[in-house]
């Protein structure tokens, strides 16, 4: 079982040493806890896919502590990168760009381009501080399932299978990075953490990517960020079907609490960013509890739109 050791500077210098020597460690950045390898080692990124049970065809993420590493690993030479940069990083904002041949294949599974961000966590950016390395790191759960935003999320799915896990408490973001592909676009590749509207003040309108068949990137499969009990989208009114235990998801308060199981509400006051980063803390316990969960939709702007994403995704699974 993986040792869990609270987040202080010992335990990070700990966590930077097992990196450096090819050893995964899971850690908390301010979107979700992400579980981290050594970017140019191969061997340790390939065990990154065999912990997570992930497809090798779905490229990671490359999180880098300062600018001079985003150079060593991507062409950064494109002025929209450097003004958003500018603005959102340290932060939830992931760039696709041009890689580096200093990349292994693995980590972007093979395409010519890499995914890169600048976590703000001091949590993350120490330990990459410490490790002098880039980190490649997905969010900390099995493939498919619910990302985790508190330690114990993690040693749950995947404790039993690496070293150490840094706690530093709750994500306090709590969706993922927004991606933002450069290359050919700007497309939104995944709405997060950073809403569609402040990038587009920044550099202008930006495409968003539908889903058709082949994505663009594997975080558009439609049935990513799942619980384990089906979900479905549905308005209050919806009475739930007899028999089954059913949990509610509400954005800020109840209408019929007796007719649920189990209820959880993401924002009491109604607001986007509380619900974001409450929603997978609430879709976890409602797992545990219920056999379906009833979500309630929010509305769809600014983080709104990265939670209505996790929860279409999650209801498409079943
Ligand atoms: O907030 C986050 O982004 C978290 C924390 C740990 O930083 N990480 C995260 O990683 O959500 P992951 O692996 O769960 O999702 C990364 C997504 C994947 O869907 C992947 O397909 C996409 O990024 N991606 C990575 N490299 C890409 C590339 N070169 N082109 C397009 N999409 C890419
Ligand atoms: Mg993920």
């Amino acid at each position: 079982m993986a040792e869990i050791l609270v987040a202080t500077e010992e335990a990070i210098q700990k966590a930077a040493n097992l990196l450096r020597n090819g050893k995964l460690v899971a850690f908390p950045t301010e979107t979700v806890y992400g579980l981290g390898a050594c970017a140019l080692n191969s061997q340790a990124v390939a065990r990154i896919f065999e912990v997570k049970e992930r497809p090798f065809f779905d490229p990671l993420i490359v999180h880098v502590a300062d600018l001079a590493m985003v150079r060593e690993v991507c062409d950064f030479s494109d002025p929209r990168a450097l003004r958003l940069a500018e603005r959102f990083w340290p932060g939830p904002l992931t760039l696709v760009l041009p890689k580096k041949p200093l990349v292994p294949d693995i980590v972007t599974a093979g395409l010519p381009t890499v995914a890169v961000r600048m976590p703000a966590h001091p949590v993350a950016l120490q330990l990459i501080q410490k490790a002098q390395v880039p980190v490649a790191a997905p969010s900390a759960n099995r493939f498919g399932r619910l990302s985790p935003t508190l330690a114990v999320h993690v040693a749950r799915q995947i404790g039993d299978r690496i070293e150490l896990i840094l706690d530093g408490g709750k994500c306090p973001v709590g969706v993922e990075s927004t991606i933002l592909e450069l290359t050919n676009g700007p497309v939104l590749l995944r709405p997060g953490g950073i809403p569609l509207e402040e990038i587009e003040k920044v550099i202008g309108r930006v495409e968003k990517a539908s889903f058709s068949g082949i994505p663009r990137s594997p975080g558009q499969l439609p049935f990513h960020y799942a619980p384990s009990v089906p979900l479905r989208i549905t308005s209050q009114e919806t009475p739930p079907p007899p028999g089954l235990r059913v949990g509610l998801l509400a954005f800020s308060s109840v209408q019929y609490p007796e007719r649920f199981a189990h209820v959880e509400i993401l924002s009491p006051s109604g607001d986007l960013k509380e619900a974001a980063a409450n929603l997978f803390a609430c879709l976890h316990r409602l797992e545990e509890k219920v056999d379906l969960i009833f979500a309630e939709p929010v509305p769809e702007v600014g983080l709104g739109r990265a939670i209505m994403d996790r929860l279409r995704k999650a209801e498409a699974k079943f």
